[in-house]
């Protein structure tokens, strides 16, 4: 089973990144792999809108998203981790969700979808925000589930922490890493939460 991260915290060893550890743990003591991706390390240009998808679902730009593109078509198991900045997501993840148009496009217009694969595939959302605005959770998750639907992800779960804002101020919450590693391990399961 293939799992790819999209981390779109700008922070190093930031709240978003230190969760996103966790899950990571959770997945791979079963003996997985999980493929991260910086996305703020990776040079990938916004979407122009240029319509270069629109009769192929392919995109015309040949920049790292030709990366994240393979492996998002191959993945089973995709998390998209981000903070939540200006009640929504981070732009380095957001630019990443944009260039997605290209799946849209093929899903949409070219009524194909990105195969099931083997065991299905399943999504992780982990958001972490300074404030107690709920609004912020509430406008990522209406950006993630629209890029998860796009890239034919049936299924995602959220893990949003709120009013963590410090750097670090994650591995004093309570409850998040333990619930993260939970989610980890959760993910790979071949019997969706829904079940
Ligand atoms: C540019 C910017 C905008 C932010 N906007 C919000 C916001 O709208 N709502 C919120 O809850 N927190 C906001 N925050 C706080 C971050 O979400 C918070 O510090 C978070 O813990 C950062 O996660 P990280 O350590 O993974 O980068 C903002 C922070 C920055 C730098």
């Amino acid at each position: 089973m293939k799992v790819i991260a999209l981390l779109g915290s700008p922070r190093e060893n930031g709240n978003t990144e230190l969760l996103l550890r966790e899950v990571i743990r959770g997945v791979e003591e079963s003996g997985l792999k999980v493929k991260v991706f910086r996305l703020n390390k990776m040079n990938i240009m916004p979407c122009q809108n240029c319509g270069g998808c629109e009769e192929t679902g392919c995109c015309i730009y040949e920049d790292d998203m030709v990366q994240i593109y393979d492996a998002i078509r191959r993945a089973e198991r995709i998390i998209l981790a981000s903070p939540i900045f200006f009640f929504g997501l981070s732009a380095q993840a957001k630019i990443m969700v944009d260039r997605c148009q290209a799946f849209w496009c093929e899903k949409y217009l070219l009524k194909k979808t990105i195969p099931e694969g083997q065991h299905g595939r399943r999504g992780l959302l982990l958001l972490v925000g300074g404030m107690r605005k709920e609004i912020g959770v509430q406008c990522a998750e209406a950006t993630a589930k629209a890029f998860f639907r796009t890239i034919s992800v049936p299924e995602h779960k959220t893990l949003a922490y709120m009013g963590v804002d410090a750097k670090g101020a994650i591995l004093k919450h309570p409850s998040a890493l333990q619930e993260a590693y939970k989610a980890g391990q959760q993910l790979i399961n071949l019997i969706s939460d829904k079940e």
